[in-house]
């Protein structure tokens, strides 16, 4: 059989070679040509069907079929359950527990009617196997697949014609018709486009699993981010045992819905009450810690922020952000320092969230500011408030979006004081619950006693 051929078509300017090249010719960019595959039997372009333009009210919407695997952190990120016919991305660092999530939720969806075939190319069916015992999954309508030659998945799938199909990860699966190795750009892209177009014409759903690193380079998930239809995220720290589950991208919900996990003996175990186990391990009254309350999706959850002020043993100083972003650390300094008079800038700063999630919403702002302020002035922030607000260059203290459900959340968990912009005190001034407004970063400090 004459072998398909393939050609390598650069990323960034588009131009072609027969043979693979590290830097581009044209446009002298290194790394971007990538193999694709060559296409014989193209139609002339008459003779395929033409879709003609329809008036918006006369398309009637089609219902997704939905299936709920019943572990509901799962199910919301997705949207409310898999959607038949869908195609899933999940990436993630290695080791976070990708393979255990997948295994976990298909197996409820298996044990809920579904067949399922989990395809893995990293792991043997005996390991999968022991994974599975290890869950307690016991359930007859899953079927476990080791292979990575991508047709013979797909032609295992459509002689089982499961309703879901997991692949255990888009980096161990190669086209056997690109000679590039698995993993590469060009396969991933290959194997990503034929494995779409088999979910779409089967209506099976696909989970792809896709390992990232820390920077995203290597060639890989990325590039399937725009094909697939839903984008999620595990995140977390390996040295803690929670895990996120966070939706980047989803053509059948809602994108800022994240689901909380926690890695144990027997696989991932859902947190249904995030804020309780991330209070959990409090620090009693010590300055430097503030809690602030983060909406994530329909989430609310509270965190603590915790702040590290120390003098500078190196000429520059160090400015670490663990789970908040490293720039806006770097702009609230300044605003502290210009704005509230504080001399940091010869100091060491560390800002940490408590329990290893990321908090990325300005909302948090102001905690981190308090923080910041308590650890340097030496004086704890009283244990019943909690801090909300977005802080501005000129040092204001901002209103922030979703305040109710923030108070709601601080009061279910015993929180009696909210220090937040005085928009929002005054908006959202409740019996029993203190709102205390306050204009600007001194004003903030001031109130805090710090
Ligand atoms: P895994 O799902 O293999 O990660 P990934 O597929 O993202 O690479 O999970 C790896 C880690 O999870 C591994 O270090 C062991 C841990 N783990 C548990 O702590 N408990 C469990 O029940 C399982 C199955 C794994
Ligand atoms: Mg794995």
């Amino acid at each position: 059989m004459k072998k398909v051929e393939s050609k390598f078509i650069c990323s960034n300017c588009g131009y072609e070679s027969i043979k693979w090249l590290g830097k581009c010719p044209n446009c002298a960019e290194w790394d971007t040509l990538a193999e694709e595959i060559v296409s014989h039997s193209r139609l002339p372009a008459h003779s395929t069907p033409k879709s003609s333009p329809v008036r918006i009210g006369d398309i009637s919407p089609t219902k997704h079929l939905r299936s709920a695997s019943g572990i509901e952190e799962f199910d919301r990120v997705l949207g409310g359950g898999v959607v038949s016919g869908s195609l899933v991305l999940i990436g993630g660092d290695p080791g976070i527990g990708k393979s255990t999530l997948l295994l976990q939720s298909v197996s409820r969806l298996a044990e809920r009617g579904k067949k399922v075939l989990y395809a893995s190319g990293e792991e043997s069916q005996e390991q999968t196997k022991l994974r599975a015992e290890r869950l307690g999954v016991e359930t007859s309508n899953l079927y476990v697949l080791s292979e990575t030659n991508l047709e013979s998945i797909l032609q295992s799938t459509s002689e089982l014609k499961p309703h879901i199909v997991v692949i255990d990860s888009i980096q161990t699966v190669y086209h056997p018709d690109l000679d590039s190795a698995p993993g590469s750009v060009g396969q991933v892209r290959e194997c990503g486009g034929l494995i779409m177009r088999t979910a779409k014409s089967n209506s099976i759903a696909f989970f792809l699993i896709g390992h990232v690193t820390k920077g995203g380079v290597i060639a890989g998930p990325r590039t399937l981010e725009h094909l697939v239809d839903t984008v999620l995220y595990l995140e977390g720290d390996l040295q803690h045992h929670f895990r996120i589950l966070r939706g980047v991208k989803n053509r059948f919900g809602s994108t800022n819905e994240i689901g909380v996990f926690e890695m144990g003996e027997k696989g991932l175990k859902e947190i249904a009450n995030p804020s309780e186990a991330f209070l959990s391990e409090r620090s009693g009254g010590s300055p430097g810690a503030v809690v602030t309350c983060s909406v994530e999706g329909s989430r609310s959850i509270l965190v603590e922020i915790q702040a590290l002020v120390s003098p500078t043993s190196f000429g520059m100083p160090q400015r670490v952000a663990t789970g908040t972003d490293q720039k806006r650390l770097a702009m609230l300094l300044a605003v502290l320092e210009r704005r509230g008079g504080l001399k940091i800038s010869n100091k060491d700063v560390f800002c940490n969230v408590a329990g290893g999630i990321r908090v990325d919403e300005t909302a948090a702002d102001f905690a981190i500011i308090a923080a910041l302020a308590s650890n340097y002035r030496n004086k704890p922030i009283a244990r019943d408030t909690i801090v909300v607000g977005e802080v501005g260059l000129a040092g204001e203290i901002r209103r922030v979006p979703q305040m109710e459900r923030r108070i709601t959340e601080a009061r279910r968990l015993g929180f009696t004081r909210c220090v937040c912009s005085i928009a929002d005190s005054e908006d959202f001034s409740t019996e029993g619950f203190d709102m205390v407004g306050v204009f600007d970063v001194n004003n903030a400090l001031e109130v805090l006693s710090l």
